[in-house]
């Protein structure tokens, strides 16, 4: 079986050898489509191939329209948005996703940019500690779990609001579950979105919910951009000078954004499961769950059944 791993943005090298390593070990060929800039480019590299391993990569109708060949595609990460689902069961393909296996980096650049925010972007001015805030998690997966356990370190107060998880399971781990999303802005200091897009969630983070914020509220999205309505978020920072917003997703009105200096900061490319761990994490999951697609049928993972 021909299997390709196509990555706009590629893996560290140790994740690619260690796909490659599975892929092989398992009888099958690895053809590698990195760092492509054109949609023709991915449109050719999947014209023959039986498996595709990718990240953010779009897999739309059209991709699948070419890949004749095509029988599963394993997003090496959490989120599979960028996957046309439903054309994935038209051309019964089975789509599948690598849960939790990137979540540590991403919660890890949470506190990175959470410092970096609280001490007003290392201006040399006198900031605050994340000690004994209040930080408030929207969504308790495999990320806000993470974070959790992490802010504890760093001493906060944590709690966590997720409409699919029930309350005892967020208290189990020593987080205070709140009765609502509107509860979470309206209790917390910072609140850190992990929800993933979906009809329900696209642009479901407006100015009615970010105004419920405390003063000084800070606004943390390391999720996806599309849950944030960015023009309503423009307006409230406009009127409210004590929010702030950071981000690893860069939001299409940056630009306007980028006007409330010193509240705003967005990383220029998606960098939460940046990390060589993430890659050769994620990656090799990904690489296992095609070989054993092959081997046994196996489709535990998948998102689109
Ligand atoms: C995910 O959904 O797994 C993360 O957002 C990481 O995405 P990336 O592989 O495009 O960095």
């Amino acid at each position: 079986m021909k299997v390709l791993v196509a990555t706009e943005k590629p893996f560290a090298a140790a994740a690619v050898e260690g796909i490659k390593k599975e892929i092989e070990g398992a009888g099958n060929e690895l053809v590698l489509l990195e760092k492509y800039t054109e949609k023709t480019q991915l449109l050719d590299a999947v014209k023959d191939v039986d498996a595709m391993i990718i990240r953010s990569d779009k897999v739309t109708a059209e991709v699948l329209d070419a890949a004749k060949n095509l029988k599963i595609v394993v997003r090496a990460g959490a989120g599979y948005d960028n996957i046309d689902l439903a054309a994935a069961t038209a051309h019964n393909v089975v789509a599948e996703n690598t849960p939790g296996q990137n979540s540590n980096a991403v919660a890890e650049l949470v506190f990175g940019l959470l410092v970096f925010a609280v001490r007003n972007f290392y201006n040399g001015k006198s900031g605050s500690e994340l000690k004994g805030k209040k930080l408030g998690i929207l969504a308790f997966g495999n990320v806000g779990r993470n974070v959790a356990r992490i802010a504890k370190g760093f001493g906060m107060e944590v709690s966590a609001y997720d409409a699919f998880c029930p309350a005892d399971v967020i208290e189990a781990a020593g987080v205070h579950a709140v009765k609502s999303q509107d509860e979470l802005f309206q209790t917390c200091d910072i609140v850190s979105l992990h929800i993933p897009a979906t009809p329900e969630t696209i642009k479901s983070i407006d100015y009615k919910t970010v105004n419920q914020l405390p003063k000084g509220g800070i606004l943390i999205n390391t999720a996806r951009k599309e849950v944030i309505n960015e023009e309503e978020l423009v307006k409230l920072m406009a009127e409210r000078e004590d929010l702030k917003f950071i981000t690893d997703i860069k939001p299409d009105a940056d630009a306007e954004f980028a006007k409330f200096e010193g509240r705003y900061f967005s990383t220029p490319k998606k960098m939460g499961a940046q990390t060589a761990e993430a890659n050769i994490n994620a990656g090799i999951a990904a690489a296992k769950q095609i070989n054993a697609f092959f081997k046994d049928g196996c489709t535990k993972f998948q998102v689109n059944k």
